[in-house]
């Protein structure tokens, strides 16, 4: 250990005197990040951390005293070619989405004709959606187990590599920090670990309004951590028979400790909560239970190298017993993608279609509060228009700024609905401020 200043000396005295002072361990933790002494600031951190979970400075000097030094402690190399890019998913029509004739297909025979072009180009945002390979959106990673007999070897829950990183996240600068802060930050740093033994294991809760990026940032989270990732839907845990559903609960977290290093993201927490609330004497008070068993289980042993993430649009639904310290205890607000992010999300979905004078910074600022998922519809429409045009009148014609114009008349944000809701939950219930962030955009848009 270098040699302390007096200043520092001094302020190592007094945190001896006053353990529990946070701000002065935040400022010698300071001191010490400006004289690149990381180990010894995360350890500041850490306590203060213990102290004051929620403190968003000391998460932020974490991220910065983690940050530059580690890389992910482990790296599977990415195959290939993500499954994501296979064409079998390239050219699958949209769920619910398109109708049965292949635009797709029909918008790559046009590109042959005349190769895409921007007005303006964003080169650092090139990279990020040019690596991106969703065009469908994630989808459903597992098949469900099929019937009651399931204690063979091989199981039923589909894992995949994680290639996605931090970076292939458009925009999103906020959401990023606090995943690097809490979560990422702690998992890649054995020293943290170490200290901060047990909780450590807390997964995080990630909520909001429905295409917004929940999915494909826990893809993202896997991919940075070097990590194998598992999708899971817990309404595709549920089964109605007597004991299926804990049954599947453990397979589901065997095949994550046996594919670990591995991050399990579990969507549609909420499925457990209301369908209790419904059906009352299911045994989903058991199912609940098999969950917090696995759950303490993994947190028990942060080496185990499963880390949980879970999702729900509907937080407020989420049975409060998941929600306890230790659990998956922190919340994460994923909101609708910003304006760099739209731009990165625009991009990837006009890539490879024949647009021509398509101007992507105009383009994201119309399309204040739209979802990934509406931005995509955005783009379905809008080629659309230019390819009936052109079956119309024989001629190839590329997509340009006027059919967005019309688009844009006919698409519209998908996520006002969820923002009325949750606007109740936020004002009415916000129980121990587990809503503040929530709030604070809410203002910030006038939408209180
Ligand atoms: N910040 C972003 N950067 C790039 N693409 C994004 C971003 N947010 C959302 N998307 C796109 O929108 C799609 C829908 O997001 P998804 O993760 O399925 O939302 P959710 O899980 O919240 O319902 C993703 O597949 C992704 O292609
Ligand atoms: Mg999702």
């Amino acid at each position: 250990m270098p040699d302390d200043s007096p200043l520092l000396k001094s302020l190592r005295a007094a945190i001896d005197a006053a353990p529990d002072d946070v701000p002065l361990r935040l400022h010698f933790a300071e001191l010490l990040l400006g004289q690149e002494r990381q180990q010894e600031a995360i350890a500041q951190l850490a306590a203060a951390l213990q102290r004051e979970p929620g403190n968003t400075e000391a998460q932020t000097l974490m991220g910065r005293a983690v940050t530059p030094a580690v890389a992910p402690q482990v790296t599977v190399p990415p195959p290939a070619v993500s499954q994501e890019s296979a064409p079998a998913s390239a050219h699958a029509p949209a769920p619910g989405g398109s109708g049965p004739y292949d635009w797709r297909r029909a918008e790559d025979e046009l590109s042959a004709v005349v190769p895409p072009r921007f007005v303006r180009s964003a080169p650092e945002e090139t990279a990020a959606a040019g690596a991106e390979q969703s065009p469908e959106g994630p989808l459903p990673a597992h098949d469900l187990p099929t019937g009651p007999h399931d204690d063979d070897a091989s199981s039923p829950w589909d894992v995949e590599s994680g290639t996605l990183a931090l970076a292939d996240v458009g925009g999103m600068h906020e959401v990023k920090e606090r995943l690097e802060a809490a979560f990422l930050a702690p998992m890649r740093n054995p020293e943290l670990r170490r200290l901060y033994g047990k909780s450590l294991g807390g997964g995080l809760l990630m909520y909001g309004p429905p295409g917004c990026g929940k999915t494909y940032i826990a893809r993202a989270v896997a991919g940075e951590l070097g990590a194998r990732f598992m999708s899971v839907s817990i309404s595709d845990v549920l089964d109605m028979w007597m004991g299926n559903s804990e049954r599947n609960l453990r397979q589901l977290f065997e095949t994550a400790r046996r594919n670990a290093p591995c991050v399990l993201f579990l969507d549609e927490l909420d499925a457990l909560g209301a369908k209790r609330s419904q059906i009352r004497h299911t045994g989903m008070r058991t199912t609940v239970n098999q969950l917090l068993t696995e759950l303490d289980g993994v947190s028990g042993s942060a080496d185990d190298g499963v880390f949980v993430l879970a999702a729900t649009n509907h937080p407020w639904d989420v049975d409060t017993a998941l929600r306890r310290p230790g659990r998956l205890d922190r919340m994460l607000l994923v909101l609708p993608p910003d304006q760099p992010a739209r731009e990165a999300i625009l991009r990837h979905h006009l890539k490879d279609r024949p647009v021509a004078g398509i101007d992507l910074a105009k383009l994201a600022k119309r399309t204040d509060g739209f979802s990934g998922a509406d931005l995509k519809h955005l783009c379905e429409s809008a080629a659309e228009r230019a390819l009936m045009d052109s079956v119309r009148t024989g001629e190839a014609r590329m997509i340009g700024m006027g059919d967005f114009t019309a688009a844009l008349g006919q698409v519209r944000p998908s996520t006002g609905p969820w923002f009325a809701s949750a606007r109740n939950v936020a004002q009415f219930a916000n129980e121990g401020g587990a809503y503040d962030e929530l709030l604070v955009y809410l203002k910030k848009r006038k939408m209180l």
